[in-house]
């Protein structure tokens, strides 16, 4: 098999990233090792930003986003038993954020994908990556059958756990990595949710949000020891804990409803550099792992594509020649178009928490150059 982008992963990097591709008349063929409906069901994150809604909607993948989002103009900061509101859209001069779950975004791209005859291959698993800074190919597993994908260029988009990161030497790559002392216990409850906006708690007792993927379902969260056992955690236990924290002077209440999902989940902040490694990118996750804090994930995952597909890959494309520039201590020089992770440091505005962490804040403060 033979494409012009050989993408490792159908998530929310690799998809839209194969989307944009073909609106600009490059072939990508995307390698998935779950199931279609595993990836389409699979329950992640669910707030957009204004630019990822931007970016579906011109892209015309929104339709869906725009007919069941719930688009949100601000949300609640609450401590000491009061709230306070945060306009984002007067703040931001115009914009918002959208609930629209994840794997609704999913769904739609894979469906527009294939509508356009775009290769999605489920059920494909990527074993290996071969001469990513000459003529790079995946050796994959589908249907049994172990294949080669020869490509002119590699996106990886196969998550934290993927096997492309990892491909970058590590004489070259740098993992910045901070593990957080606390971990949060989500729900996704089948109750309508308590407010119309988020609400992000501080407690003495602990950190609590409340958010939603749907008028609904409820998603909340609350903040426990890393080490936590959720088995310890029964449904009225939670709901007794989020009433606790949530709690206003005003009898605000929480109301409570089936818990149809909980788990614990560990607070890690990881960003690796170079985000290309001669033919090869990694976008998304595979390159970034933030908290959930501001739902910067997919967000994130949506802004790489958009850099990779502003002009850098057509231009790779055209003229394969400018491609290994890969080190943030070269002096900016015009022209040269560089595929760096201190943007996604930049937006997930992990600014504060790395400075306390010694070296990378002074290269986080580097503006990229294009
Ligand atoms: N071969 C084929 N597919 C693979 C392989 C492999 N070797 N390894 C991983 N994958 C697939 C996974 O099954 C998954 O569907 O890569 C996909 C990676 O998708 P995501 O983890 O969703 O990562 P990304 O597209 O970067 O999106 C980031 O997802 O996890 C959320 O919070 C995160 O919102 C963020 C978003």
């Amino acid at each position: 098999m033979r494409t012009q982008v050989g993408i490792v992963g159908a998530g929310p990097a690799g998809l839209v990233l194969s989307h944009l591709l073909h609106l600009q008349g490059i072939e990508s063929v995307v390698l998935e090792s779950h199931r279609r409906d595993y990836v389409e069901q699979r329950i992640r994150a669910g707030v957009l930003e204004q630019g990822t809604v931007d970016l579906l909607v011109e892209s015309g993948v929104g339709d869906r986003l725009k007919q069941e989002g719930l688009v949100h103009h601000g949300i609640e900061l609450r401590f000491e038993g009061t709230g306070h509101r945060i306009d984002l859209t007067e703040l931001t001069g115009g914009k918002s954020i959208t609930i629209y779950a994840q794997h609704e975004v999913v769904k739609d791209v894979i469906d527009a994908r294939l509508a356009a005859n775009g290769q999605i291959l489920f059920n494909a698993e990527a074993l290996s990556l071969r001469d990513i800074d000459g003529n790079p190919s995946i050796y994959f597993t589908h249907k049994g059958v172990t294949q080669e994908l020869a490509c002119d260029f590699i996106a990886g988009c196969d998550g934290f756990h993927g096997i492309c990161r990892p491909v970058i030497p590590s004489s070259v790559l740098r993992v910045h990595e901070r593990i957080y002392p606390f971990a949060w216990l989500g729900i996704l409850a089948q109750v309508p949710p308590a407010s119309d906006e988020l609400i992000y708690t501080y407690h003495e007792r602990g950190f609590a949000l409340l958010s939603m993927r749907s008028p609904e379902i409820s998603r909340l969260y609350l903040q426990c020891s890393p080490e936590e056992d959720i088995a310890n955690w029964s449904d009225d236990r939670i709901w007794d804990e989020l009433r606790l924290r949530m709690a206003t002077r005003d009898g605000w209440v929480l109301k409570d409803g089936p818990v149809l999902q909980k788990g614990i989940t560990p607070m890690r902040s990881l960003v690796a550099q170079p985000m290309q490694f001669g033919k090869l990118f990694i976008l998304g996750d595979a390159a970034h792992i933030v908290p959930p804090t501001g739902a910067k994930g997919l967000n994130l995952a949506v802004s790489d594509v958009r850099v990779l597909t502003g002009n850098m890959l057509t231009a790779h494309l055209e003229s394969p020649a400018i491609l290994l520039v890969d080190d943030v201590d070269a002096p900016p020089v015009p022209k040269r178009r560089q595929f760096l992770s201190q943007h996604s440091s930049r937006r997930t505005g992990l600014r504060d928490e790395f400075a306390r962490s010694g070296d990378f804040a002074g290269r986080e403060l580097r503006r990229p150059t294009f």
